[in-house]
């Protein structure tokens, strides 16, 4: 073969290559669990779900050997906590990529890094704000230094949560927060239109829908077509939605043109669907986030890319939370359950995320028992489905008890909650005034593992349980 054709042969299969690979999503690899398989297997079960990318929220230097020499692509991520070292020294980014990033630049396809993880939200704390005004400049430092060491394929972003946006009903609409807007925003559009790297956003149509399941319709979260067609037409745009992860998407497209950016890609860094819930939690369940998740990789995968109403055509790459379900991620109990597999690897319904497998069509489902709100009274009681550590119990006690006032009167000695005067009921009743009292301020049953809902009413002689009465 002659050299020239051979070289157009050789760069055409590389290209087909890279496109083949790009038209698969990515999964998120979490690892807040105390029963996770190695990095080692992970990496062979991530292949198996033929994931092309994967996300990672450090830069685990195990992974990043197991990844290396794989053709799998990935993300690798700054902690929070080292971002104002960054942006107030040079020499601190220079070391810490020669440190993290630089052994594995050339085996790992690294090719995003992102700096912190949704860093601006507005719920953040006091000491985590004072970061916000360094989130910019260390993304500066972090690129400088990656152009100063020739690492020249990686892209520097950071992941917003979709809280970054005021209102996402119409897109047209959308609009950063004003706190942010001007002081952090329009400087973060800059530096990723002067690098050509992704406005990087979470966007979970899961919580924008339970949290408005009586005005937005299932389906259209889910990402399915019904019987109907139904369509949202934007007033302002008139562009025509079907889904609503697009809607969300083009809010942030329309917030970045407000503030004059019109070609900063978008990648969606996390979005998924809960497997499991709470009884005040609705719509967490297998069928639902199978379905979710297998209309995302048909969206996602589909060539020529589908893009979104205002983005037609754009190719947005795509990670999936998460690998596993992580049993130490607190709050309720959707946040353990966002895994494609469970901890023992096997999986909790069929994936294929290249889109090439249609036989997860036919895989048959649990059927929804939770897509109507519960109504009734739910109570918050210590777990019985596991042995609990008696001391980790009595820290949980003292510490519902020292929340609120009056929290724990009810099982001082003498009182009508005091009998059976054991841990397990003393702690029960606390766990439950704990949860009745601060619910409404995000105060959750969980008790870091030991606490769970429950709709039997465990109260018991003249002892009456504080219970929550969910109306839907
Ligand atoms: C980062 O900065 C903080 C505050 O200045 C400091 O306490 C901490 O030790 C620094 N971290 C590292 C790894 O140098
Ligand atoms: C900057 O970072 C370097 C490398 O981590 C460290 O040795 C140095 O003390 C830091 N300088 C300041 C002023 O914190
Ligand atoms: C547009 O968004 C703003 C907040 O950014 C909100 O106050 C206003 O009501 C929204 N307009 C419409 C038509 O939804
Ligand atoms: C609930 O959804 C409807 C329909 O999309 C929307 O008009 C409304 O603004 C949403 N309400 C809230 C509080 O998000
Ligand atoms: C629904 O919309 C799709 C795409 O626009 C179209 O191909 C299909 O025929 C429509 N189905 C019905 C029942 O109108
Ligand atoms: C974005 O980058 C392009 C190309 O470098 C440049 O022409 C354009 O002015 C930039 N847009 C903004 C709003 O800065
Ligand atoms: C894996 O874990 C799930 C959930 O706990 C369980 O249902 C399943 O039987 C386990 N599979 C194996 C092979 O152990
Ligand atoms: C991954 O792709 C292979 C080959 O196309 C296929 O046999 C396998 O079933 C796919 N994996 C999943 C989880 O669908
Ligand atoms: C029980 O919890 C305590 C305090 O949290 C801890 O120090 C101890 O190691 C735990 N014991 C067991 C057996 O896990």
């Amino acid at each position: 073969m002659k050299l020239l054709p051979f070289l157009i042969f050789f760069f055409l299969c590389i290209a087909s290559i890279n496109a083949e690979i790009s038209s698969r999503l990515g999964v998120n690899y979490g690892q807040l669990g105390n029963n996770l398989p190695t990095p080692h297997r992970s990496i062979q079960l991530i292949q198996s779900l033929n994931a092309s990318r994967v996300k990672i929220y450090d830069t685990n230097p195990e992974i990043l050997r197991s990844i290396s020499h794989t053709n799998l692509q990935i993300s690798i991520m700054l902690p929070n906590e080292l971002i104002s070292n960054v942006s107030s020294n040079q020499s601190f980014s220079d070391h810490w990529i020669r440190l993290n990033v630089l052994p594995f630049a050339d085996s790992a396809g690294i090719r995003y890094l992102l700096v912190g993880n949704e860093v601006l939200s507005p719920f953040s704390a006091a000491a985590a704000r004072r970061t916000w005004l360094d989130l910019v400049p260390a993304m500066r430092r972090i690129s400088k230094t990656l152009k100063k060491l020739k690492i020249l394929k990686i892209k520097v972003s950071t992941p917003l949560a979709i809280d970054c946006i005021q209102s996402v009903s119409p897109p047209s609409n959308g609009t950063f927060r004003p706190d942010i807007a001007e002081p952090i925003i329009r400087p973060l559009l800059q530096f990723l239109n002067r690098t050509r790297s992704y406005f990087a956003i979470d966007a979970y149509p899961y919580f924008v829908w339970s949290a408005n399941h009586t005005n937005i319709r299932l389906d259209y979260a889910l990402g399915n077509r019904d019987e109907k067609n139904l369509t949202y037409a934007d007033p302002v745009s008139g562009l025509s939605y079907t889904n609503l992860l697009d809607e969300m998407l083009d809010a942030v497209v329309f917030a970045m043109r407000r503030l004059g950016f019109r070609n900063v890609r978008l990648m969606v860094a996390e979005t998924g669907w809960p497997t499991a819930g709470d009884f005040d939690q609705i719509g967490a369940n297998i069928y639902n986030a199978a379905t979710y998740n297998r209309n995302l990789v048909k969206k996602f995968t589909a060539r020529p890319a589908v893009g979104t109403p205002a983005r037609p055509g754009a190719v947005i790459p795509v990670f999936v939370f998460a690998l596993y379900n992580e049993n130490q991620k607190p709050g309720p109990t959707t946040e353990r359950n966002w895994g494609l597999l469970y901890p023992n690897g096997t999986r909790v319904y069929g994936v294929d995320l290249s889109g090439r497998n249609p036989e997860w069509d036919k895989e048959v489902l649990p059927k929804p028992g939770n897509n109507e709100p519960y109504k009734g009274k739910v109570w918050c009681v210590v777990r019985s489905d596991v042995a609990v550590n008696e001391t980790k119990l009595g820290e949980a006690i003292a510490y519902a008890c020292g929340q609120g006032s009056g929290t724990c009167d009810a099982i001082q000695p003498g009182r009508e909650c005091y009998e059976p005067n054991t841990l397990v009921a003393h702690a029960s009743y606390a766990f439950g005034s704990y949860w009745v009292q601060f619910r409404g301020a995000g105060g959750t049953c969980f008790f870091d593992g030991l606490a769970v809902q429950t709709i039997r009413d465990p109260s018991n002689g003249p002892c009456r349980y504080p219970s929550v009465t969910l109306s839907g």
